[in-house]
């Protein structure tokens, strides 16, 4: 998978975007509906990696009633789905660059109904499992951010990432639904949005393994 090249004039034109995205996120923990203009009783869905922003405008269009926050450490790629959100003018779609390590600063207690995660980096070649973000360390720091009941969405092609990510879902005390290992043929599909990453291994014939992990 080839890495983006870096853009050019990234602070000028993420300025030209200054309304979708937050400078200091972590001014927003524990209030993100009103700081984004949105009332207290509406849903607050976190994608975290969201890479170009495919999957976040397609679902931020697909669900108004819905406040989606995209977050993405990679300041080039941060800017290509910042400028396809302005583009499509959609108004429950903001961003943070950040990096998932420091969620803790971003989020409050019970602030988010639902997160997903789709093509998290593997860290299978580096064997380096604690940064993979399903990784307990971070499972346990979205439950505090997390309402009960609600859950973390997670796809990928990884079959390692994923067998281990389903066993750090069940030490964390996740229940798991809608397991499977083969999502473009099977009864979920008719809901599901491709991001980038699906695509390009839809297109290698890779099946594409999910799971809905339910915070009990
Ligand atoms: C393999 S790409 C997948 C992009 C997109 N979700 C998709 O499915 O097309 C993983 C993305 O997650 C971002 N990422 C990885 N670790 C992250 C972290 N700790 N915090 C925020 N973003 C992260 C990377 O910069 C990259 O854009």
């Amino acid at each position: 998978m080839t890495r983006m090249r870096a853009k050019r004039n990234i602070p000028a034109r993420m300025e030209r975007c200054k309304e979708r995205w937050f400078d200091e996120p972590m001014l927003n923990k524990g209030h993100w509906r009103q700081a984004c203009g949105f009332a207290e009783d509406v849903p607050v869905w976190l994608e975290i990696g969201c890479g170009k922003g495919k999957f976040c405008t397609e679902m931020a269009a697909a669900h108004p009633e819905v406040l989606y926050i995209a977050m993405e450490r990679d300041a080039s790629v941060t800017l290509a789905a910042v400028e396809k959100a302005h583009e499509m003018e959609l108004p429950n779609l903001f961003f943070i660059r950040g990096d998932a390590g420091l969620i803790e600063n971003y989020f409050d207690e019970d602030e988010i109904d639902r997160i997903y995660l789709n093509f998290s980096d593997p860290w299978t070649r580096q064997n380096k499992p604690k940064r993979r973000l399903t990784y307990r360390a971070f499972l346990d720091k979205y439950k505090v951010m997390m309402k009960k009941g609600s859950s973390v969405c997670f796809k990928t092609d990884n079959d390692e990432l994923f067998d281990f990510s389903l066993g750090e879902f069940e030490e964390c005390g996740f229940a798991l639904t809608e397991v499977t290992r083969d999502l473009h043929n099977s009864e979920y599909e008719k809901d599901n949005i491709r991001t980038e990453f699906e695509q390009k291994f839809a297109d290698q014939g890779i099946p594409i393994k999910r799971v809905v992990a339910v915070m009990q």
